[in-house]
């Protein structure tokens, strides 16, 4: 029997479904005894190439043509973005029809809407491609790791930003052009500042903490910082510090006081997140009983992220033919505090702009003095016209403390700019 899909944009990801659908089509029949079929396709523009060949016909600008098609028993979104995205999916699922969306921005701000809303309609909204790209990270968190109460999450879960980060370090190239490629391969999201300003692994993160420590986590509660701000200058730092330069993200669970953060850090070389190049992200995971796990593969890109998608299409088909979908159930989700900053010492980097002036460094030095904070390497550099660099890297220091230097570092008329400020990864215990 023929199932029918309407898919709601054909870029990158959706481009991706339709190639995929195609190669397995015979395959998932086999496999569920359902062969699904993409009926209509939502676009914005019908003249627009596009990667892969659809029927004449196929196209629509008109929404109607899917929402409104009781023939369609599955939605699968990836047109991206909150409106019209989150209008289309209520009024699929309204209308009975299931919905697959790989769209981690309606997922972060409205996913408890959308999935309310499907309980109540009995029908399954499923979101593996929001994270992590072909990773499988959804389903593990919410059926295989249940049993576990998990205290910790950290890993890379932005491709765009791993990309540039890579390309900077491994081929010197400028942050502008590692972006400008990231885009040309279909990592970057439309608005790409939302990679760059960590705000897209700000969503994905909230999306996994509230599923890893069963709560809701809204975006507000992830401190963000992205990586406009690293230069050249910071890899080649990094790289003489043993480290490379990561987007981390990083959740904790301590007692029901969270805490969680997305920033840019340096990782040494010999850690195993340092190893992770080019759109691949990679996970770990802390649960009480199952201990370490780490997730690793490609976070972005067409095929892979289709890979994700078309794993919840086979789902929602197996369910049809099993008779079974809509099985969601009300989840009760405490509130838990979110700590303002985490409180644990860690290592610090900064680079300073310095006047190149005797005493200068005497006046730094006594900053950390007061602020009771021990520096573990100084690397100073002449720059250029009295200006010299000055690159520090801390003992492990609560985050409070380091912050109160910084302010006083600001305040001398030595320091003409505090350029960048990191954590440095330990490594996994
Ligand atoms: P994309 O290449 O920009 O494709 C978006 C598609 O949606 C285009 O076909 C566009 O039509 C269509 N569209 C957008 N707004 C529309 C509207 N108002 N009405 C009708 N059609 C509309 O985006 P993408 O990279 O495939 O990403 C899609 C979603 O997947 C996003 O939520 C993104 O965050 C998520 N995602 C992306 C990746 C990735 O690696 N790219 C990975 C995981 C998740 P036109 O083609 O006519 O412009
Ligand atoms: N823009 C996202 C990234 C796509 O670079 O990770 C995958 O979610």
């Amino acid at each position: 029997m023929n199932v029918a899909i309407g898919l709601l944009g054909c870029g990158t990801v959706g481009a991706g479904v339709v190639e995929l659908l195609a190669r397995r089509q015979d395959k998932i029949a086999e496999l569920t005894g359902l062969r699904p079929e993409i009926k209509k396709v939502l676009v914005r523009d019908l003249d627009k190439p596009r990667a892969v060949a659809l029927a004449p016909g196929q196209l629509t600008q008109n929404p109607d043509e899917l929402l409104a098609d009781e023939d369609i028993r599955i939605v699968v979104e990836t047109m991206g973005g909150i409106e019209p995205a989150r209008t289309y999916m209520l009024a699929a699922i309204q209308a009975g029809k299931h919905v697959v969306t790989a769209n981690k921005d309606l997922i972060a701000l409205h996913g408890l809407e959308i999935l309310e809303a499907a309980r109540a309609a009995g029908v399954d909204v499923m979101y593996e491609a929001a994270v992590g790209g072909a990773i499988p990270l959804i389903r593990p968190l919410t059926e295989h790791l249940t049993a576990n109460e998990i205290t910790d999450l950290k890993g890379i879960i932005n491709g765009t930003t791993n990309y540039i980060l890579t390309k900077m370090t491994e081929t010197g190239a400028d942050f502008a052009d590692a972006l400008a490629e990231a885009q040309s391969l279909g990592y970057a999201e439309a608005d790409p500042s939302s990679d760059v300003d960590g705000l897209d692994a700000a969503r994905k993160l909230a999306i996994l903490a509230s599923l890893a420590f069963c709560t809701r986590v809204r975006l507000e509660d992830v401190h963000v910082q992205g990586i406009r701000s690293i230069t050249a200058a910071d890899v080649a730092y990094a790289d003489e510090l043993g480290c490379v330069i990561k987007l981390l993200a990083s959740g904790r669970d301590r007692h029901g006081v969270l805490s969680l953060h997305v920033g840019p850090a340096l990782v040494p070389k010999h850690h195993p997140l340092a190893h992770v190049s080019g759109s691949f992200n990679a996970l770990f995971v802390r649960g009480d009983a199952a201990g370490d796990l780490m997730f690793y593969g490609r976070g972005a890109g067409s095929l892979p992220t289709a890979s994700a998608v078309m794993g919840d299409v086979i789902e929602v088909l197996r369910s049809l033919r099993l008779g079974v979908s809509g099985r969601a159930t009300r989840m009760i989700l405490p509130d838990k505090r979110v700590a303002a900053l985490p409180d644990e010492p860690v290592r610090f980097y900064m680079r300073l702009t310095v006047a190149d002036q005797p005493g200068a460094f005497a006046a730094i030095a006594s900053i950390f003095g007061v602020s009771n904070i021990s520096m573990e390497t100084v690397l100073q550099k002449r720059a250029k016209r009295g200006q010299a660099e000055v690159v520090i890297v801390t003992h492990a220091t609560p985050p409070h403390a380091l912050a109160h230097a910084v302010e006083g570092l600001r305040a001398l008329p030595h320091v003409q700019a505090v350029n960048n400020v990191m954590p440095v990864e330990e490594d996994p215990a």
